[in-house]
């Protein structure tokens, strides 16, 4: 399989992309084209690109890289670039890097001038596997993650590991915590190979990467608004994105799949005691994430304020606060209401 149909864009692999991409450069004749990158990828990833792809004119617009910089002032510091460069409405922005530049180069993309086009070039696992794909793109509102964004489909997106090569090894492996949550919520099948290999996981591995792009994009084709069944691609994320959050705020460094990893080790307890999931698979999760991810400690002041934090998550209606949580492998569940006294059990599970 050479590539996946998402709606009304197509998701490329290695060296077929870069064709692709050329392409339709040629086939849109854009007025001007922006290379959007990080200090990071300007540095590893660019030359990757420039000896892959037929010679295209270009210009290149850099972010300071990393989630401190995912927030309004990198955003108008992008606009005003487009703008002071003779940015127009028939111009091009090509996201080459992480979900930062993914998200916050297709948020600037689709407001200015109401709106232009952008392509994806992903350089984390974690942008692989599910940043870039699914037109949701945003920016962080002081700590709070992603408040602030727009529902936009990109025109393509172009995956090639061979950018996985430059990235740190702990990027790499956070990555890999959405992969095994696309296993969670929607394959039995895929749950086992990763379970089976985890003493010698390879992350890098494409087969592992499009089968997570399949699950993404299956999921986002039924519901890309996130009205019902794309919310299981929430799972472990409410209380991870609080956790993330409240890193963030007191300026302690956690990865998202690290963060994501632990929610999904309380999800799954939440869905042990809520809906039955089954025991012995939530003891897996548990172990499968504590051998990947480092165990982080969580003094019971922290689990309160994580807590507290659960209200601004995107998920929540009416003050309510909703999860969404596993009856089986695959089974998902969701606008399940919780409460703080289960939330607190669950953060005694993962640190017992
Ligand atoms: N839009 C969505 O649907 C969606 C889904 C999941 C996550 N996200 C967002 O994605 C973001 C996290 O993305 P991420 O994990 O890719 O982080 P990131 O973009 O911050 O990249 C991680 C780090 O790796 C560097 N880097 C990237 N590619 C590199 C490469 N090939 N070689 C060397 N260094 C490289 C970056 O400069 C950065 O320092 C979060 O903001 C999250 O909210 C969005």
């Amino acid at each position: 399989m050479k590539e996946i149909k998402a709606n009304n864009y197509s998701i490329f692999f290695n060296d077929e992309g870069y064709i692709e991409l050329y392409n339709h450069i040629q086939f849109e004749n854009y007025s001007k084209i922006f290379i959007h990158l990080d200090n990071n990828t300007n540095t590893h990833c660019l030359k990757v690109f420039l000896k892959k792809i037929k010679k295209i004119n270009y210009q290149t617009i850099i972010s300071n890289p990393g989630e401190e910089n995912k927030n309004i002032e990198s955003t108008i510091f992008l606009w005003d670039k487009l703008s002071n460069n003779n940015g127009d409405r028939k111009s091009l922005i090509i996201n080459l890097g992480g979900g930062v530049v993914g998200d916050m180069g297709g948020f600037v993309a689709s407001t200015f001038k109401r709106g232009i086009s952008y392509i994806n070039m992903p350089t984390t696992l974690l942008s692989m596997v599910d940043a870039s794909i699914g037109g949701k793109t945003g920016i962080d509102l002081g700590s709070l993650k992603n408040q602030i964004g727009t529902f936009c489909d990109p025109k393509m997106v172009i995956i090639d590991p061979l950018y996985l090569e430059t990235l740190d090894k702990s990027e790499l492996i956070s990555g890999y915590a959405e992969v095994f949550k696309h296993s969670l919520i929607s394959e039995k099948s895929f749950f086992e190979k990763l379970i089976s290999q985890e003493n010698s996981i390879d992350f890098k591995n494409l087969d592992t990467i499009k089968t997570s792009v399949k699950i993404k994009k299956k999921i986002v084709l039924l519901d890309k608004e996130e009205l019902k069944e794309r919310k299981a691609l929430n799972f472990g994320h409410t209380l991870g994105h609080a956790i993330e959050s409240h890193f963030l705020k007191n300026n302690q460094k956690l990865l998202h799949g690290e963060a994501i990893g632990i929610g999904i080790v309380l999800a799954a307890f939440i869905s042990n005691k809520i809906l039955d999931f089954p025991i012995d698979k939530l003891r897996t999760i548990k172990y499968h994430i504590l051998k990947i991810f480092k165990r982080v400690d969580f003094k019971k002041s922290e689990i309160e304020k994580i807590i507290k934090l659960l209200i601004h998550d995107k998920k929540n209606s009416h003050g309510k606060i909703n999860f969404i949580l596993l009856k089986d492998i695959g089974k998902p569940m969701y606008d399940i209401e919780v409460e703080n006294k289960l939330i607190l059990e669950s953060f005694n599970f993962y640190l017992s």
